[in-house]
C-alpha cells in the first residue's frame, strides 16, 4: 500500500489532501499536526475537530502529534515511514499575524520546511514533495500593475495580465510582510532541493484556498470568515481599497486534485500559481452580495480606510502553466458552489452549538 505523509493535516488543505488520497487513491495516510493554529489564532482557530473527523472517517489514517520545528522528530518519522508522497501544508499562514510572532513564523515556515526537505532527501528522495507556498511571495509588486476601477472591483488595466499573474512575476524588491518573506525562504529552498538534489519538488503559490473545512478567523481564511460573520450576524471589517480588492478562490478539493496530478507525474523544482483564476475571483463587496443571496441575511460590516500592510489590491492567478503541464486537471468547483458549501457548513455548525 502506498503511503502519504501530510503535514498540517488538521488544517483546510492538509485535511482535504488526507481525505482525497485515502478515499480516491487508497493510500495509507499519516498526518502531522500539533494544533498550532489554536496557538496562532486562539480558540476560533482550533483544528482538533478536523483531526477527530479524519480519525473517525478515514480508515488507515494515523495522526502524529508532532511539530514541524522538531527536526529530530521529523527526520525520524520520515525515516520510519519512507512515504511515497509528501505534502507540506503546516504553516503559520497569516500575513498580519507574523509581525507579532516573527520567530514562530520563520521557524515554522522556513525552518520547518527545511526540516521536512532534508528528512525527505535522507529517507525518500524519489518521492514527490509538494509544498504549499503562497502568492504573498510576490510581495505587493502586483499593486504596481496599472488598474482600472469598476463598479464593484478593481481589475488589471494592462492586457499583459488579462489571464492573471504568471509564475515569472518578480518575487524581489517589494513589501511581503514577514509571512511573505518566510514563505519566500521556504519556496526557494523547495525549488533548490529540486534543482540541486534533483528531487521531484514543487511549490504551489496559492491565491485564496477555501472550503467548508476551514477554521476561518479574521486574520486568515477570508471567505470562510466572511461567510461565518454573515451566518452569525457578526460585523465584518473591510480594510481599505473600498472593499473592491479582488481575490481568486479555489476549493480545497481542486487543490488536492492538482496535488494528486503532480504526484502521479512529478517534475523537478517546479512552481505553479494555484488559485481560482479570473472566473472564480471576487471582490469583498461581490463576496458580500453572493453570500447575502444565499443566506438571505444582510452582511453587517464596517469600513476602515487603511489597507492591511502589503495587501494585494487585485490578484488572480494565471492558471495556464498548470493546465499546460497537467491537461487532465481543471477547476471543478465554481465560486458560487464553494460559497454554498461554506454557508451550509457554518449553518450546520451554528445549529449544533
Ligand atoms: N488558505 C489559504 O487561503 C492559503 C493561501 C495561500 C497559501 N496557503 C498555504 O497553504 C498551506 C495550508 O493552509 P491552510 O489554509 O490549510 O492552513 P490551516 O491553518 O488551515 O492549516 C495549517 C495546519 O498546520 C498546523 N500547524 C501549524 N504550525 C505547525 C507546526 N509547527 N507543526 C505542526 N503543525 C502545524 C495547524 O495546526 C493547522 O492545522 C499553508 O502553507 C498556507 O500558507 C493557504
Amino acid at each position: 500500500m502506498k503511503t502519504i505523509l501530510v503535514t498540517g493535516s488538521s488544517g483546510l488543505i492538509g485535511s482535504e489532501v488526507c481525505s482525497y488520497f485515502a478515499r480516491e487513491m487508497g493510500y495509507a495516510v499519516h498526518g502531522v499536526d500539533n494544533n498550532q493554529r489554536a496557538v496562532f489564532f486562539g480558540e476560533q482557530g482550533d483544528t482538533r475537530w478536523n483531526q477527530k473527523r479524519l480519525e473517525h472517517d478515514l480508515t488507515g489514517f494515523a495522526h502524529h502529534e508532532l511539530d514541524v520545528r522538531d527536526r529530530a522528530g521529523i527526520i525520524d518519522l520520515a525515516a520510519r515511514l519512507r512515504p511515497s508522497v509528501i505534502v507540506h501544508c503546516a504553516a503559520q499562514p497569516s500575513h498580519d499575524r507574523a509581525a507579532a510572532i516573527p520567530f514562530d513564523d520563520f521557524d515554522t515556515n522556513a525552518v520547518g520546511t527545511l526540516n521536512l526537505l532534508e528528512a525527505a532527501r535522507r529517507a525518500c528522495p524519489e518521492s514527490p514533495f509538494i509544498h504549499m507556498s503562497t502568492n504573498k511571495v510576490y510581495g505587493d509588486a502586483p499593486n504596481l500593475i496599472p488598474l482600472r476601477e469598476l463598479e464593484t472591483r478593481w481589475d488589471y488595466a494592462d492586457p499583459a495580465f488579462e489571464h492573471g499573474i504568471p509564475e515569472s512575476f518578480t518575487i524581489d524588491q517589494s513589501k511581503h510582510s514577514l509571512f511573505g518573506a518566510s514563505k519566500v525562504a521556504s519556496d526557494v529552498m523547495v525549488q533548490e532541493y529540486g534543482r540541486y538534489f534533483d528531487m521531484p519538488t514543487c511549490c504551489l503559490r496559492g491565491g485564496c484556498l477555501t472550503g467548508p473545512n476551514h477554521s476561518g478567523v479574521e486574520l486568515h481564511g477570508f471567505l470562510s470568515y466572511l461567510v461565518k460573520c454573515n451566518v452569525e450576524g457578526r460585523p465584518y471589517t473591510v480594510f481599505g481599497y473600498k472593499g473592491k480588492q479582488v481575490r481568486d478562490n479555489i476549493h480545497a478539493l481542486d487543490v488536492a486534485r492538482f496535488i494528486a496530478a503532480f504526484a502521479a507525474a512529478p517534475r523537478r523544482g517546479e512552481v505553479y500559481n494555484l488559485g481560482g483564476g479570473k472566473p472564480n475571483s471576487c471582490s469583498i463587496l461581490e463576496a458580500f452580495a453572493l453570500t447575502e443571496a444565499m443566506t438571505g441575511k444582510p452582511q453587517i460590516y464596517s469600513y476602515v480606510d487603511q489597507n492591511r500592510a502589503g495587501d494585494h489590491i487585485c490578484y488572480y492567478s494565471d492558471l495556464r502553466k498548470m493546465r499546460r503541464h497537467y491537461p487532465g486537471w481543471d477547476i471543478t468547483k465554481s465560486l458560487s458552489h464553494t460559497i454554498r458549501e461554506i454557508v451550509d457548513a457554518w449553518e450546520h455548525a451554528r445549529a449544533n452549538v
